[in-house]
């Protein structure tokens, strides 16, 4: 997939957590069952910009959910406070919580419309209950399946659509009243890759051209590289990171986040892939980080004059956050071989992983994360 938008995003704060913790008590009665609870989310706090697509990405049983659910209250917080657009959702009483909810939209992986009812009859749905007329119902229900690309659906049911197009019915409900912050709790997680990116694009104009603030919860890292500015980490129920995208796949802190970005990035071989490029590949072997130069990375400025060659044997460059990002895979041969690792060394981060004869450590740069990680 190519490059996440780029939209500036101002510092502006649209939703902010602070110290927000939930608690889950087990089934049973009793002390026992408290042991058996779970902090679903525990003392987390972030900052979410207006304008951003946020990302908050994390195993299953991570407390994702439970996030998204406390920032339009669908669920309350055991502790910290939780501020959404200047309202301080921690103290909303049903009125302010009906208010609330109006600003913000939601869509679900399992897309939650109402099979009865026609495509526009589902999209309409919020704005009866926000008390519109029949005419002002009628025209901004043809602007929505116009603006998610379904005009021609709106007397179709929800079981004659496929799966992207009823994510797009979704994503039109939810922006029926306009809203100004969009959850989506795994939107595309049921959706083949092909349509996962026709949805993720849709949600990407939802933003640049609405000016929707967006979080997206998801388990893919891939969907985090192509739509989200910023993301977050969650493991049982910790943000462990968080940060700007590019900065969190070029530079990672945590064992969590590295197992993440590994599913999004092919870039990088892993042990098994190792162990055959040495079968074909008996020359000294690097893996080397593509530095962001703004200019592309010239392979051969590191063999120039040497006598030595660079042979491409693994790798890719993609992008993250509209920035170049990957690493490729080289084999050295020749006399002078070391001389050109050293100038790799002094131009991009390399992973050196020796020859078939006289191998280095595979696992290296898993580890060199690991040894961060313990720091
Ligand atoms: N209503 C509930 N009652 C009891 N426990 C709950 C409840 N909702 C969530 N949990 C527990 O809280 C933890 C976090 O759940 P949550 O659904 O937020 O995770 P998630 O990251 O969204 O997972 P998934 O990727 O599977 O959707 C889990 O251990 C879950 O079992
Ligand atoms: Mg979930």
């Amino acid at each position: 997939m190519s490059a996440a938008p780029g939209t500036s995003t101002g510092a502006d704060p649209i939703i902010v957590l602070d110290g927000v913790s939930k608690f889950f008590a087990g089934r049973g009665r009793g002390e026992a069952s408290v042991a058996r609870g779970v902090r679903a989310v525990d003392d987390v706090s972030l900052r979410i910009a207006r304008g951003e697509v946020f990302g908050v990405v994390g195993y299953s049983g991570a407390g994702k959910s439970t996030l998204v659910r406390l920032i339009n209250a669908l669920e309350r917080a055991d502790a910290g406070t939780i501020d959404v657009d200047g309202r301080r959702v921690t103290e909303l009483g049903e009125r302010g919580l009906r208010d609330l909810r109006a600003d913000i939209g939601m869509v679900f992986q399992q897309f939650n419309l109402f099979g009865a009812r026609t495509v526009a009859r589902n999209v309409e749905y919020p704005l009866r209950l926000a008390g519109w007329s029949r005419d002002r119902r009628r025209a901004r229900v043809a602007e929505l399946l116009e603006f998610v690309g379904l005009s021609d659906k709106a007397r179709s049911y929800p079981a004659q659509l496929s799966g992207g197009q009823k994510q797009r019915v979704g994503i039109a409900r939810a922006l029926a009243t306009s809203p100004h912050i969009l959850l989506a709790d795994e939107a595309t997680s049921a959706l083949d890759p092909e349509t996962t990116r026709d949805v993720l694009d849709l949600l990407r104009r939802v933003n640049r051209e609405l000016g929707v603030t967006i979080v997206v919860i998801t388990h893919e890292m891939s969907v985090v590289q192509y739509v989200c500015h910023k993301v977050a980490v969650m493991e049982d129920g910790k943000v462990v990171e968080h940060g700007d995208v590019y900065q969190i796949f070029a530079d990672p802190q945590t064992q969590a986040t590295c197992r993440f970005i590994q599913t999004a990035l092919k870039d990088r071989p892993a042990p098994d892939v190792v162990a055959r490029l040495r079968e074909r590949h008996p020359g000294r072997l690097v893996v080397v980080t593509l530095p962001d130069t703004g200019r592309g990375f010239d392979v051969t400025a590191f063999t120039t004059g040497l006598d030595a060659r660079a042979a491409v044997v693994y790798g890719g460059v993609t992008e993250v956050g509209d920035r170049p990002f990957g690493s490729l895979t080289l084999e050295l041969t020749g006399p002078q071989t070391e001389d050109a690792v050293t100038r790799l060394r002094d131009a991009a981060p390399v992973v050196d992983l020796g020859t078939a004869a006289d191998p280095l450590d595979d696992a290296r740069w898993v580890e060199s994360i690991a040894r961060k990680e313990g720091a």
